[in-house]
Formats: C-alpha cells, sequence, structure tokens
C-alpha cells in the first residue's frame, strides 16, 4: 500500500506532478495550503472584501464554499453564498438540496434565486421558446444573475468553481477557435466594473478535478455526485478534455505550467471588441443598449425582466444580515 510521503500514513491521493503520495490530512492541507497559495499569488481577496460563492451543488464550487469559510475567519473577509434554481427537474431539486446542506454545514447565508419565480419559465422551457441550445441559456442566465446578485449585495468580488482541468480546456477552444480575446476572462482574477460588473476570482485556478472532489469528499462537504442531464459527451470541451488528460498522462503539471504562463501574459492578449456599455432596461453591463438576458426575455415573454429580475434579488437578498462596509476603497 502507498504511504504518505509527509507522515507515513496510507495514502489516499497520488500527486503525480509533485511525485508524492498524500494521506487523507496532509492532502486536506495539500489542497488549502494550494488555493490560499493561489489567492495571494494573485491577489484575489483582501481583509473587508464580501465575497459572493455562486455554488451549484457540485463539487467544485462546494470545496471553494469550504475552504473560503474558513480563510474568510483568517483573513478577516465575509463570504455570502448564491444558489440558482435553474429548474432542471430533479437535478435542480437535488442540487439545491446538497447546497442548503452545504451552505448550513458551514454556517454561511445563503441565497436561493428560482429563475421560474423570476421569468415564469425553467430553463429547458426558456430554451425551447428561444430556440436555443439549453447549456448556451443556462449559462447567459446565470451569469446574468450572477452578476445582479453581487451587485445588488455590494460583493467586492465573485469566487468561481471553475478547476485547473476546466480552465485548461476553455483555454484551449479559445486558442483552437481564435477567441483570443476570451482569454483573459479565464484568468484567475477580473477587476469589477464600478456600477455594472463585480469581478470574478477563481480560487482553484491551479488545482485538479481530482483534487477538488477528493477535498469535498474527505472534508464530509456535502454535494451532488450527478452531473447536469444535458451535458454533451460529445462537446469539443469534452473531446479536448480526453485530449488534454493524455498530455496530463504523459507531463504530470502540463495544465498548471500552461494556466500560470497565460496568468502572466493575460495583458498581452487582445481586448474584447464590443465596448462596455449599461443596459437601457436593468442598467447592468451590456455589449449595447440592452443585455442578453433583458433581450432574451423580452423576444420570450414580450417584456425585458432585468427590472423584475432586480427587484426579486433586493427583497431577496433585504433580509440578510451583511457586516457594515467599512470602506469603499477596499474596490478593485
Ligand atoms: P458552469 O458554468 O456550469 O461551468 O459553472 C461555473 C460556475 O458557476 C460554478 O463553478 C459555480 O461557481 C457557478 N454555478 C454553476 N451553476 C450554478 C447554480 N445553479 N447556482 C449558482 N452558481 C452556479
Ligand atoms: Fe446548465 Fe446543465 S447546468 S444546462
Ligand atoms: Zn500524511
Ligand atoms: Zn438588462
Amino acid at each position: 500500500m502507498a504511504r504518505c510521503s509527509v507522515c507515513g500514513s496510507p495514502a489516499v491521493a497520488h500527486i503525480r506532478y509533485q511525485r508524492r503520495y498524500l494521506c487523507e490530512r496532509h492532502l486536506i492541507e495539500y489542497v488549502e495550503s494550494k488555493i490560499r497559495r493561489s489567492m495571494s499569488r494573485y491577489k484575489m481577496v483582501r481583509p473587508g472584501y464580501r465575497v459572493l460563492v455562486p455554488v451549484s451543488g457540485g463539487k467544485d464550487s462546494a470545496t471553494v464554499l469550504a475552504v473560503l469559510s474558513r480563510l474568510s475567519r483568517e483573513t478577516g473577509f465575509e463570504v455570502i453564498a448564491l444558489h440558482i434554481d435553474l429548474g432542471i427537474g430533479e437535478y435542480s431539486v437535488k442540487s439545491k438540496e446538497a447546497s442548503m446542506k452545504a451552505a448550513g454545514k458551514l454556517g454561511v447565508p445563503l441565497v436561493i434565486v428560482s429563475v421560474k419565480e423570476i421569468t415564469g419559465y425553467t430553463i429547458p422551457e426558456l430554451a425551447r421558446k428561444a430556440k436555443r441550445p439549453v447549456c448556451s441559456v443556462c449559462g447567459l442566465v446565470k451569469r446574468y444573475l450572477i452578476n445582479l446578485v453581487a451587485m445588488e449585495i455590494d460583493a467586492d468580488a465573485v469566487a468561481l468553481g471553475h478547476n485547473a482541468d476546466d480552465l485548461a480546456v476553455y483555454s484551449m477552444k479559445s486558442f483552437i477557435t481564435q477567441d483570443l480575446s476570451n482569454l483573459p476572462k479565464l484568468g484567475p482574477k477580473t477587476e469589477s466594473i464600478p456600477g455594472l460588473a463585480v469581478g470574478r476570482i477563481r480560487p482553484l485556478y491551479e488545482v485538479y478535478e481530482k483534487e477538488s472532489y477528493l477535498y469535498a469528499l474527505l472534508t464530509g462537504t456535502p454535494f451532488l455526485h450527478e452531473e447536469c442531464p444535458n451535458v454533451d459527451f460529445n462537446s469539443m470541451e469534452n473531446r479536448l478534455k480526453v485530449h488534454i488528460n493524455s498530455l496530463e498522462e504523459e507531463k504530470p503539471g502540463v495544465k498548471i505550467t500552461m494556466l500560470r504562463n497565460m496568468a502572466k501574459r493575460i495583458k498581452d492578449y487582445p481586448k474584447p471588441k464590443l465596448p462596455i456599455s449599461k443596459c437601457k432596461h436593468c442598467g447592468l453591463l451590456s455589449s449595447g443598449d440592452e443585455c442578453s438576458f433583458c433581450r432574451l426575455t423580452r423576444r420570450i415573454t414580450g417584456r425585458p425582466l432585468g427590472p423584475k429580475a432586480r427587484e426579486a434579488v433586493r427583497s431577496l437578498t433585504s433580509s440578510l444580515q451583511l457586516a457594515p462596509r467599512q470602506d469603499s476603497a477596499y474596490k478593485s
């Protein structure tokens, strides 16, 4: 039986790129120290920050929530969790339950926003009405609602659950399609745009999917083991994942090296061509005079639902007991 390279106890993981075996305790410490190091290397949070952690119910966002709730006490920042109920049948029912259990166990306040309550339709219904792929409508609505909640609670950062495996795939896809201006958006940190959008951080930037899975499992953080039923295993992302994984097999650590080098070069990639503007309906970030959420909902329901979503989120978040803001100079 393999033994932990630190203490000699039975190992639960082989960290190939570091040629180390780790036991349960040292794997947990290792993941936490990697996240702590990335957060400091990429200057993700400062004391006094309010961080919104969107949780899908899956392992990655469960790990982000668990580690951030712990670090928040050490570093002195505030954590609020958000779950969006997408209305994807049983999968969404279980995802919501897992998110509630995780937030409850960690003692983090959780905001739950229902797409059906806001728009009158579930994600699959919206996609059918818009005649668009369900994942693309889902992504659009999630991005909008995450930013909306972050703006309403005056968050300084949104902590997403993308891990190193996800980011290596998305980056390779951007290279292959030559969508180079997408690369800065995949970095460890994006800046806030005052009044329009809250910047994002990715605490799992250098954490492998397997490490994040083991962390959630070994710390007993509740998460849903199932994947969304709409996952397309033939998508370009999933095909690329297979290829990049086989490269990682041959050259352990190649994903982390690529992501670290990309993070250093972010300023060299082209800036997005679309201008930054404000949606005339909801006042949030848009690339024209109407944001994509207001356009989608206007086409489906006859009126843009951004303002209604803002009202609903304002009332949902009004009962949160937020820490008094110390100084808005913390904002980046
Ligand atoms: P995805 O777009 O599914 O790759 O998810 C990216 C990130 O968005 C996840 O790591 C979570 O941080 C967040 N997220 C995904 N689904 C939800 C959800 N239903 N509610 C809240 N946040 C979510
Ligand atoms: Fe959005 Fe699967 S989580 S379609
Ligand atoms: Zn050990
Ligand atoms: Zn809008």
